[in-house]
């Protein structure tokens, strides 16, 4: 066996998202022989890629039925995440993809969802931070169990920036950081705008694969600043699943696709899905509907990220500042997982396929 019979082998095996094999687009590294054993490393576009084991038992076979039959192959797994920044402006240069979720509706889980992901990737081995962009009603605080905490500030180039706090291996921030509870933020129009600007740019957030912005209800001004100041991969849309929230869905999807916007639909993800109570874990109860989010999805042609149930844990976990990823119901973290593999493996689709993400120039 020889490298070049390795490489051989390889080109025969595709990505299974990005339509072309592993030598083409660069992912093996580190080939060493050593009589039947057969060392190499695929280096993913993403630490949480949910097609690893697809890749790794497709390699074996390809260099067992092209090179050797005996042939003991012996896969390693790194990443670099990919991104397709076009950094004119080099805000928030260290972050390579910026997620906004967001939803129509308010109430449908965004905030929970939010978090739940961000912790989802750090698990999957991604550097990630999850910024609260909700101004009028920011969560992460309680979320997370970090109520009363003040962020630390740092001179970086003569300049001030606010340091993110770590909670559960992820940077967080927060405007519940720095406004009193009890002195809601009355920020309005232009004020917020200007808020808003200096609050999501004047953040030390270091290197991230991923930065998930928890974003306000409905499709306002915010939404409109925040893609103006910071480069947006792209967003996911939550919704539940009866027809109110879907209407509002909608115009999130309308909002983010306008022609002076376009900032891609990552995809739908569909909370509060079905209701098993624990009793009866088989029993699944569609309160809301069934499948609301995952026929908008069908309709619109976006790709569906998948389903969350309504389950007790998650509520009481939010309010007690221990989300489900770090909460114990095993099942719910399989939903959150599942979702994160599927958000990850369509940015990186993204990042392959689609137009260079930028800030969005002035909209008129
Ligand atoms: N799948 C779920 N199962 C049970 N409770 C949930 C689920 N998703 C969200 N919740 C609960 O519903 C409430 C609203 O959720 P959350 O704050 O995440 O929504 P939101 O869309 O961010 O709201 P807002 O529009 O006010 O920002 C919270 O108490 C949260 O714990
Ligand atoms: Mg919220």
């Amino acid at each position: 066996m020889t490298e070049k019979d390795i490489l051989q082998a390889l080109s025969t095996v595709q990505e299974p998202d990005l339509g072309k094999d592993l030598v083409t687009l660069n992912m093996v590294k580190d080939i060493k022989i050593k009589d039947n054993d057969v060392f190499f490393t695929i280096v993913l576009t993403t630490p949480a890629c949910p097609m690893k084991d697809a890749m790794a038992s497709a390699s074996e076979n390809a260099i067992r039925t092209m090179v050797n039959k005996d042939a003991k192959v012996h896969v390693n797994f790194t990443a670099n995440t990919t991104s397709n920044r076009v950094d004119q402006r080099q805000t928030l240069k260290g972050v390579k993809n910026i997620i906004a979720v967001v939803s129509g509706k308010g109430g449908v889980g965004k905030s929970t969802v939010a978090a739940n992901l961000a912790l989802a990737l750090k698990e999957g081995g991604a550097s990630v931070g999850l910024m609260d962009a909700d101004i009028y009603g920011p969560s992460v605080p309680i979320m997370f169990g970090l109520r009363g905490e003040r962020p630390m500030m740092k001179d970086v180039e003569g300049k001030g920036l606010i340091v993110p706090i770590e909670k559960y291996g992820i940077k967080t921030l927060s405007i519940g950081f720095l406004v009193d509870e009890k002195n809601a933020v009355v920020w309005r129009g232009p004020m917020a705008s200007s808020a808003i600007r200096q609050f999501v740019t004047d953040v030390d957030w270091g290197e991230l694969d991923y930065l998930v912005l928890d974003m306000p209800p409905g499709t306002g001004d915010i939404h409109l600043t925040i893609v103006q100041t910071v480069p947006v991969t792209g967003v996911i849309v939550v919704t539940t699943p009866q027809d109110v929230a879907l209407a509002d869905a909608k115009k999130a999807i309308a909002m983010f696709g306008q022609a002076q916007v376009k900032v891609p639909i990552i995809g739908i993800v569909e909370n509060m899905a079905y209701f098993t109570p624990e009793e009866l874990p088989d029993n699944k109860y569609y309160i809301f509907g069934k499948e609301g989010g995952k026929r908008l999805a069908e309709e619109y042609d976006i790709p569906f990220l998948g389903q969350i149930p309504l389950v007790q844990s998650i509520r009481e976990g939010g309010d007690q500042g221990v989300p489900a990823m770090v909460g114990k119901d095993e099942v719910t973290k399989k939903a959150f997982r599942e979702f994160a593999g599927v958000s990850v493996r369509n940015i990186s689709i993204r990042n392959a396929n689609m137009p260079k993400t930028a800030v969005v120039e002035m909209i008129k």
